[in-house]
């Protein structure tokens, strides 16, 4: 067994153990599918990180993270518009999909690892997309962003998006079922999704269904994860925490879409996303440490 493999696997154990973290079919047996299924407008989106880079001080050249980064296409769109790039993420078949995506690029890296374990003072700028919802307990909430604060540089740049819980548990409960067909070399995928909202405890529990038809066999994956939502308080508690100021929120990867715009129509809606500079000043761990394997 690879290293990789064996912090996947160790990390799954953990998975089951703990709730911690969450190992979809997305990350795993379907990691070829993520793009396919997962269509996001990345080069648009990218333009504004960079445009939020440069503003706050972080040019080409400089060295980013992308924490948490799927299939590569953030991490290898910011290195096409020339960051040093290096993505991290905890699924092994992710990063082999985006060292498949690299084409030979050399400012850009890809890594398996945990971004609640990063290295010291490595990076002017953290992207970190879509990730933080898979982080269910508290101390991981908290020591996510001293992780990140400890990982950037003096007066470093970070950049990330999450669901809010409250206009995401309204659209959910409004259209819980969410469906997508895709054709591709294997064979027809059809991926669904049922979300019922746990109102009480603020989080959401997502039915999943991978189904991929060829030569007139079926195949089909189940897979029952949560999901926890954020709200701005605990974003701008748990930020502040870590040392973060200079907090500002967007609705989506457009300026010109405060936080309180409703985007109903986009394919980003009901995501809040939020950008923060690092201040120089090292943030105090000891409130938020946390204690976690
Ligand atoms: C919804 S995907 C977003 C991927 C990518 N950022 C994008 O926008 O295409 C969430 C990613 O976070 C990763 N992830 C979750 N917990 C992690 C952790 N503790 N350390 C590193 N990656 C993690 C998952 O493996 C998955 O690739």
């Amino acid at each position: 067994m690879t290293e990789e493999t064996a912090l996947h696997r160790e990390t799954e154990q953990r998975s089951v153990a703990t709730g911690k973290f969450c190992i979809r079919p997305f990350y795993t047996e379907y990691a070829w599918a993520f793009d396919l299924l997962i269509d996001r407008p990345v080069r648009k989106e990218s333009a504004t990180i960079v445009a939020w880079l440069i503003e706050r001080g972080v040019r080409p050249g400089g060295d980013v993270l992308d924490a948490g980064c799927g299939t590569g296409r953030y991490a290898i769109e910011l290195a096409r518009r020339g960051y040093n790039v290096n993505g991290m993420d905890i699924s092994p078949e992710l990063v082999d999909e985006a060292r498949r995506s690299l084409g030979g690029r050399q400012n850009v890296s890809f890594t398996v690892g945990d971004i609640l374990a990063l290295p010291a003072a490595s990076y002017d700028a953290i992207l970190c997309r879509g990730v933080l919802n898979d982080f269910l307990n508290d101390d991981d909430r908290q020591e996510v962003f001293a992780s990140f604060s400890r990982a950037l540089r003096s007066a470093g740049v970070l950049i990330l998006d999450v669901r809010e819980w409250a206009a995401t548990a309204a659209r959910k409960a409004r259209e819980p079922v969410f469906r997508k067909s895709v054709d591709t070399d294997r064979g027809k995928l059809t991926f669904t999704s049922v979300t019922e909202v746990d109102a009480e405890n603020r989080r959401l529990v997502v039915s999943e269904r991978h189904t991929l038809s060829a030569d007139g066999h079926e195949r089909s994956s189940d897979h029952v994860f949560v999901m926890r939502c954020w709200t701005r308080d605990e974003l701008d508690s748990n930020l502040r925490a870590a040392g973060f100021d200079g907090i500002a929120y967007f609705g989506a990867y457009d300026p010109a879409i405060g936080p309180a715009a409703r985007i109903d129509s986009s394919p980003w809606r009901n995501e809040r996303i939020l950008r923060s500079d690092n201040t120089p000043l090292q943030p105090t761990r000891g409130a938020h440490q946390s204690d976690g394997p």
